[in-house]
């Protein structure tokens, strides 16, 4: 058992709109071990992202668990950092009004990295029309 274990995870996001469900994650093992530094390769859509959610606490598995340092992850904690592929900071504050946003990580993890990024364009777009 690595430091961090991923045990059978897989994740499989629910259909909107009576749409079919989007197998986002097959089932997936991975240990790493302390120190150990990784890159997961794939094709675009594969996963990656979702299984980093996962590691991270953001999103939980359909199946399987995470294990770091023996203990199941069950959320979001500062014993992991993750950097988002897209925005998610809010362009129209500033650092320190970013930083100052209560709740900000509570907003982070209700949100998906898309909807942030949708929510930052409406607010552009609302600036730009006035
Ligand atoms: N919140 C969501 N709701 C529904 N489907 C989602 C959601 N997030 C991701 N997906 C879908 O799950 C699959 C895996 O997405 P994911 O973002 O994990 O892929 P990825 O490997 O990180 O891709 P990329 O290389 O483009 O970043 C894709 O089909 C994607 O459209
Ligand atoms: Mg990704």
């Amino acid at each position: 058992m690595g430091f961090l274990t991923v045990e059978g995870v897989s994740h499989r996001f629910p259909g909107v709109h009576g749409g079919p469900p989007t197998e986002a994650l097959s089932r997936t093992d991975l240990s790493v071990e302390d120190n150990d530094f990784i890159a997961i390769l794939g094709p675009s859509g594969c996963g990656k992202s979702t299984l980093l959610r996962i590691v991270a606490g953001l999103e939980t598995p359909t199946t399987g668990r995470v294990l770091l340092d023996g203990q199941p992850v069950t959320g979001p904690g500062p014993d992991r950092g993750m950097v988002f592929q897209s925005y998610t900071l809010f362009p129209w504050l500033t650092v320190e009004q970013n930083i100052r946003a209560r709740g900000a990580a509570r907003i982070r993890a209700a949100l998906s990295e898309d909807a942030v990024w949708r929510h930052a364009a409406t607010h552009r777009a609302r600036a730009r029309i006035g």
